[in-house]
This record gives C-alpha cells, structure tokens and sequence, in this order.
C-alpha cells in the first residue's frame, strides 16, 4: 500500500517508520522544513529509543521518504493518514481541531482516486464528520472515505506498542474501507492482534475514555499515596495487593507527583469539554483534573516541607525533567509546576535531564547540569522527578558526599525506604514510611 502521513511528530514518524517496515511504502510529510531537512540528512528530530535504526533501514530500502511536499505523496496514496497536533486550545481547554482541518482541506484539494483519510490524531467525537464535510466542501467529486484509526502508543516505548499493540481500533462508516485497512495493518494478524471494527464515532470516544481512565487509575493512586501518608501505611503494597486481582490490573497504579505529558493533561480537558457540551458531563474526569492539576501544584510545597518549610536561598538539585523516562518531550511535564514555583520560592535550582534538551528553554533561571553527581553537588535536597533507569542505582555514599544538605524527595518511589539506611541521607518516597 502507498501511504501519506500528514505530521511527522512523535506518532507520524513512529507510524510511518513502523508502516514501511511493514512493508508499505510511505512518505512523511510536515510543514515544519527544518524537522524534514533534519530527517534527509539522517537525523532523527526526537529521542525515541530503536527509532533511528528502524528509520535508516526503511529509507534505506527505498520504502520511506520525508518531504514538506505534500502534492505526489497524496495523489499516489492509499490512505492519508493525519497524525499532526491536537494541544488544548487556549482558554476553554478544548482539543485545536486547527491543524486537523487545515491537514483536510490541503488532502482534499490533492486525492486522486479512491482514498481512504485516517485520523490517527486524537479528535473529539464528531470530527470525522466534520473532515467529510470539508473534502465533500472543497471537492465534490472525490472518492474517500473517512475513518478513525487512533494510536495507543507510548512515547518511550512507542515502536513495540506500535508493532505488537493490545488491539487495533478502526472507526468507519464507509465499507469500502475496511479492506484497506485490513491491508494497512496486515502483518499484525500474525500476532493475532485483535482488529476492532466500530463505528467511526465510537472509534473517537475509544481513544478519549481510554487516556481518561488511566489518567483517573494514577490520580486514584495518588490520593490512596496521600491517604497512606495520613493514616500509616504503604502505597507500594496497596497498589501490588490490589494491582494482582484481575478486575484492577497492576498497571498505572505507580503514586508519583501527578500525571503530565503530551497527552493525559489535554485528552482529559477535551473529554470534559465534550462531555458537559453534550450535557452528560464526566464527574469523575472533571475532579481527576482538579486532583491532578491541585497536585501537581503542592509537590512544590511537599519539597520544601521537607527541607523544613523554606528553600530561600537553598540549592535544590532536580533529577529528570521530562515527563516520563525514555523521551525527550517536556510537554506539560510536572517538572513545568514543580520547578518553577521552587524558583519562585527563592531556591536555586540546578538539573540534569538525559534526553529533555528543550527544558533550558523552557525553564528559564535552571542551571543545567553533566549528570546526577553534578546536580546532586553543593545542594541541599536532592529530588527525583522523573525514573530514568541511569538514576536507579545511584552511590548514594557518593550523592551524601557532594550535596551541602542530606535532604532527599523521591516522588517517583524509585528507591525504598532504608536503601539510604547509613549514608547519613533522610530519604522520603510517596506514599510510604520515611527512611533514613
Ligand atoms: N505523543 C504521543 O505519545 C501520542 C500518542 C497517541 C496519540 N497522540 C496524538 O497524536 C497526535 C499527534 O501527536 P504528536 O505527539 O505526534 O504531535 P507532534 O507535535 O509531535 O507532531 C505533530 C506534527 O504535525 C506537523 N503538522 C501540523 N500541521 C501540519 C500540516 N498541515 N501539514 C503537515 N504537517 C503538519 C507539525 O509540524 C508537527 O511536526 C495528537 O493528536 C496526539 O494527541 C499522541
């Protein structure tokens, strides 16, 4: 099959690159000329773990290609698929349907033949409609069928979840389609990966109700981590006993300094939105948003009650700025709330992040930092926010040595109580008892 991804972010250049090794022919396309030039040379714009090998090799075979040209790639295609941004529109909190339409209108003028459009972005309810509307609008005579197709992947792990995915959800209301898509995601079937087939509106609700019960699994967690805080107990083992009955499942049930990233935070604003508009508002997301954004906010406060109530003038030395290990994105990482309301409290913050480049500019007044040691040095608390795996099996006789304080908050439970036991650290996870 010929493909054309419109968008070559995080999902459109995973897609794409896992879409030609699977053997179809592909080309990215994104409007932004430095991320496609970036790409022809050989570079790969974002930190993805195997994505630089998968992409080489498929450019290599002459099956995927990277253009800011759109015009050849969608005449020749299959299926269009539409894999640009989706961010909360500012002020009411409502996904920006902006690129998505724009991405239809340019599609329209361009389809040649029978096309099948995928929105592989995540659009609230009703969307694909309104893309049917505007090619019918701008080409009255194409052949197309619009279908919902959205993604599950997770940055850091995006190609595995890409290739052996749980299910494949495929929203249409154009038969015609279905066989294309079939085709698209073929040499899945060997996995015997199920291929849900709704109707293309239920497709999009899919992929909202999915993010807002995870992101609702974590703020749960969180609020039994405070719980555990007040009345004595341990989160880790709460969340393993009640993780290992089936019904619950042992995932996303990690207490830590509330959820971020490019998806949760926006996803579950655009769900509210959609849900009170449609006068079925979802109680249970609107306060998962509450909680979650309340918690983001007072982790700051948790860090300072730590170092005894006031960081003015103290050195606080951060590890991990992304919003989750294995990725490079910042997007409403909680590093964003966190480190910024220190600063304001007057600490002096320094940090080292392996991957999240983009937090120098995004954390201005941040001295950045070589590695774990440099961050931990001269400071009074150290704190983990984010697991990267280089943090997990820190010298912590080394970490006592540098800082000038022995303070260390670990919001993500990455070491327990007592692994600190005799290094002079006072060590305080989420959720649990306090070491030393
Ligand atoms: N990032 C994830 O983990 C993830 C997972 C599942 C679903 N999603 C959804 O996938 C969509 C894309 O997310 P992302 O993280 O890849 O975003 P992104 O910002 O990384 O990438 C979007 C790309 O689209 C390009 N673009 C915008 N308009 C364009 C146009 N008209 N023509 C060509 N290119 C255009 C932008 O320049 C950008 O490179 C969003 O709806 C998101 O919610 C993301």
């Amino acid at each position: 099959m010929r493909i054309a991804m419109i968008g070559t972010g995080y999902v459109g250049l995973v897609s794409g690159a896992c879409f030609a090794d699977f053997g179809h022919v592909v080309c990215c396309i994104d409007k932004d000329a430095g991320k496609i030039a970036r790409l022809n040379a050989g570079e790969i714009p974002i930190f993805e773990p195997g994505l630089d090998a998968l992409v080489a090799a498929n450019v290599k075979a002459g099956r995927l290609t990277f253009s800011v040209e759109a015009a050849d790639a969608i005449a020749g295609a299959d299926a269009v698929f539409i894999a640009v941004g989706t961010p909360s529109r500012r002020g009411d909190g409502h996904a920006d349907l902006s690129y998505v339409y724009a991405a239809a209108e340019e599609i329209a003028g361009l389809i040649d033949g029978f096309t099948v459009i995928v929105t592989k972005s995540t659009v609230p309810v009703g969307t694909g409609d309104e893309i049917d509307a505007i090619v019918r609008r701008v080409r009255p005579d194409a052949q197309f069928a619009v279908v919902s197709n959205p993604e599950f992947l997770r940055e850091g792990a995006a190609i595995e979840d890409f290739k052996r995915p749980d299910r494949v959800i495929v929203g249409l209301d154009d038969e015609r389609a279905r066989e294309v898509m079939r085709e698209l995601y073929r040499p899945l079937s060997l996995n015997e990966t199920p291929m849900v087939f709704t109707s293309r509106r239920t497709s999009e609700l899919i992929k909202y109700a999915a993010n807002a019960y995870l992101a609702m699994k974590i703020t749960f967690i969180n609020e039994v981590a405070d719980l555990c805080e007040a009345v004595g107990g341990d989160v880790q083992q709460v969340a393993r006993g009640i993780g290992l009955d089936g019904r619950i499942g042992g995932k996303f049930l990690n207490a830590g300094p509330g959820y971020g990233g490019s998806c949760f935070p926006k996803d579950t604003k655009a769900l509210v939105r959609t849900a009170s508009a449609a006068g079925a508002p979802l109680r249970l997301i609107e306060t998962t948003v509450a909680v979650n954004d309340a918690r983001k906010k007072a982790m700051a406060t948790r860090i300072a009650a730590a170092m005894g109530g006031d960081v003015a003038g103290k050195t606080i030395g951060i590890l991990g700025l992304t919003f989750k290990p294995n990725t490079d994105d910042m997007r409403d990482a909680p590093s964003l709330d966190i480190v910024p309301a220190l600063l304001a409290a007057g600490a002096k913050v320094q940090a080292y992040d392996p991957e999240g480049h983009e937090a120098k500019a995004l954390l201005p007044g941040v001295a950045m930092k070589a590695g774990p040691y440099e961050a931990a040095k001269g400071a009074d608390a150290l704190v983990f926010l984010t697991e990267w795996d280089q943090f997990r099996a820190l010298d912590f006789a080394k970490v006592r040595d540098v800082m000038r304080g022995k303070v260390v908050v670990d919001l993500r439970n990455i070491y327990k109580p007592g692994d600190m036991t005799g290094t002079g650290l006072e060590y305080q996870g989420i959720g649990r008892p306090r070491g030393d």
